[in-house]
């Protein structure tokens, strides 16, 4: 299937490698001109050798984790196009239970999470009203859906993003944008493989015992592979999915439990 989008302009955060990385594979593979952001150049031009025409990948070296950081992607992306499809995405923040992190971590998870979207798309989607197309794809996470033990931060900031992103679906609804978020659940990544190493120190079990309770619970016994995101994110992102405006939708292998 033609998913329509040949030509158009894709900015992608943290996409140097990971989940990012393969949304931006999935739209340039459908024809659109990527630009990539990471907060490493060296990281970013590994991740440019992973396309079949890195010329035609532009790397953005930017921190989304700081107002600053998000300023400086906002005016090399201007420089570069005018972006018709917006993906964000970021590092995921430290892991924690309700009582264990402190103001600060709060304060960086908002930052991170939260007002980096909104400076995003209030930079980026009234030029895409203006123009009657576009398209903003959130990467969240299932912790939207069913709050996850020792994740408090992506729980709470990543389940007020998706308020913020409902809100703003409707908002902008008449004028041919859509913004939806998909909801990752256990895509073997750096950040999955930190997550282990993590489980690993605080029960001091061995890698074998905590892959294997993991994979026990996953309705699919697998992990997912990022291509697999890749492929939901282009859908989102696409001419096809007109219809389409205000969802978050679970690609998490049927982690999740509830119906709604
Ligand atoms: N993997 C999963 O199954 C899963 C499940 C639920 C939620 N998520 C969430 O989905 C997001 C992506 O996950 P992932 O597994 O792809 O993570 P990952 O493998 O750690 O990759 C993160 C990417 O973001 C970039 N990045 C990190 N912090 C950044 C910052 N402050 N500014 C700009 N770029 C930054 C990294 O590049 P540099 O290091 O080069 O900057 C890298 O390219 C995370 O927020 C994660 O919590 C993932």
């Amino acid at each position: 299937m033609d998913l329509g989008i040949r030509g158009k302009k894709a900015l992608i955060g943290g996409a140097s490698k990971g989940l990012g990385l393969a949304a931006a594979q999935a739209l340039a593979a459908e024809g659109c001109e990527v630009a990539i952001v990471s907060r490493s150049r060296e990281n970013l031009e590994a991740a440019r050798r992973k396309f079949p025409s890195p010329q035609a990948v532009h790397p953005i070296v930017a921190d989304l984790a700081t107002s600053d950081g998000v300023d400086a992607c906002i005016r090399q992306a201007d420089l570069w196009a005018s972006v018709d499809i917006l993906v964000n995405n970021t590092g995921g923040p430290p892991p924690g239970r309700s009582m264990q992190l402190d103001d600060d971590a709060w304060r960086r998870a908002n930052e991170s999470l939260v007002l980096y979207v909104k400076k995003m798309c209030d930079h980026f989607v009234p030029p895409m009203r203006a123009r009657k197309w576009g398209r903003v794809v959130t990467i969240t996470s299932l912790t939207v859906r069913e709050p996850v033990e020792n994740l408090v931060l992506s729980n709470v900031y990543r389940a007020g993003l998706t308020a913020y992103l409902k809100g703003l679906a409707r908002e902008v609804a008449a004028d041919g944008v859509t913004v939806n978020s998909v909801l990752p659940g256990a895509y073997l990544t750096e950040r999955y493989a930190q997550l282990i190493e993590g489980t690993m120190r605080t029960s001091g079990r061995s890698r074998e015992d905590v892959t294997a309770e993991l994979l026990s619970r996953f309705p699919q016994s697998r992990f997912q592979q990022p291509e697999e995101l890749g492929a939901v994110v282009a859908f989102l992102a696409s001419a096809k999915a007109t219809a389409v405006t205000g969802a978050a939708v679970p690609a998490e292998g049927g982690m999740l439990r509830g119906m709604w």
